[in-house]
């Protein structure tokens, strides 16, 4: 039976329908994996990853090749969802010819099956270079974390008129250079609904209120992995840290015990060899 994959166009359509789009991160083979059973119909593997994953203070050290890596690891397990590669810092900024190399690194490397690239209209060019070879792209503006040292932290943007006239035509530039949809992250929820109602394409927010047309979240945020306090706009649905700490706590404690392993754990010998044992034959 053919495979209902998640595509551009179904996202398109989503969003006429109203029908919620759903993201998430992933980094390998399980947590795509988990994913893509939960449901999520966009699994980004978003360059938070080096924060989350490799203890990154921020997201610029991360390379095209590490996030290949990873990607290939996504793509495998994902059947359905569509997977997303995010661009690494300085895979895209030199030019549009820069960008569609990196892009189709991604996807002819990567399995992946469009990718991810932060900033505005500035990015236009690049964008329009790689939608035209025909590589879906994702836009993202708002907190873009690979200018952090730019905007000066992690923090909400245009919360003011001239950064919100500024974020608006950012948007439309986006879109009208051929993005599939667009990640609105940081932003207030007047200014991101008012972004939704503009676009004919899905915004997917982060932090960006309830009218966007879907919500991404970081996943180590969401499972509680890392045991790092979560930002503002992510909810813990379960505190997997602790969980997975104890158990490897509990471990410990058998072996230093000499609880674990029992018989269940264990191999027998075959007949011969055991009562050569026994007979202290050996
Ligand atoms: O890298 C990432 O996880 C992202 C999401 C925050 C959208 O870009």
């Amino acid at each position: 039976m053919a495979i209902d994959r998640i595509t551009t166009v179904k996202l398109k359509e989503m969003k006429a329908a109203g029908a919620k789009i759903v993201g998430a991160t992933a980094w390998d083979f399980v947590s795509a994996g988990n994913a893509e059973s939960a449901g999520v119909d966009i699994v980004l593997v978003g360059d938070s990853l080096a924060m989350t994953m490799r203890g990154d203070p921020d997201t610029l050290a991360i390379t095209l090749e590490d996030m290949i890596y990873h990607s290939k690891m996504v793509s495998r397990a994902c059947k359905v969802s569509m997977v997303i590669g995010d661009m690494p810092f300085m895979s895209y900024q030199i030019s549009p010819e820069q960008a569609l190399t990196s892009a189709g690194r991604f996807l002819k490397e990567g399995g992946v099956r469009g990718v991810k690239i932060e900033g505005g209209r500035k990015l236009a060019a690049s964008i329009s270079k790689t939608t035209d070879a025909g590589i879906p792209v994702m836009g993202h503006i708002g907190l873009t974390p690979q200018s952090i040292h730019q905007i000066g932290g992690f923090k909400v943007q245009a919360r003011t008129l001239d950064p919100a006239i500024d974020l608006i035509e950012d948007a439309r530039c986006l879109q009208e250079a051929g993005a599939f949809a667009i990640v609105l992250e940081c932003v207030p929820a007047p200014l991101s609904a008012h972004i939704t109602s503009l676009l004919e394409i899905p915004t997917i927010g982060i932090g960006a209120g309830n009218a966007c047309d879907g919500q991404i979240q970081v996943t180590a945020d969401v499972i509680g992995l890392t045991g790092a306090n979560p930002p503002k706009h992510a909810k813990r649905y379960a505190d997997l840290n602790s969980a997975w700490t104890d158990a490897l706590r509990e471990y410990v404690k058998e072996v230093r015990e000499g609880a674990f392993p029992t018989d269940d754990q264990s191999f027998s010998a075959g007949p011969d060899l055991q009562k050569a044992i026994d007979d202290k034959e050996l």
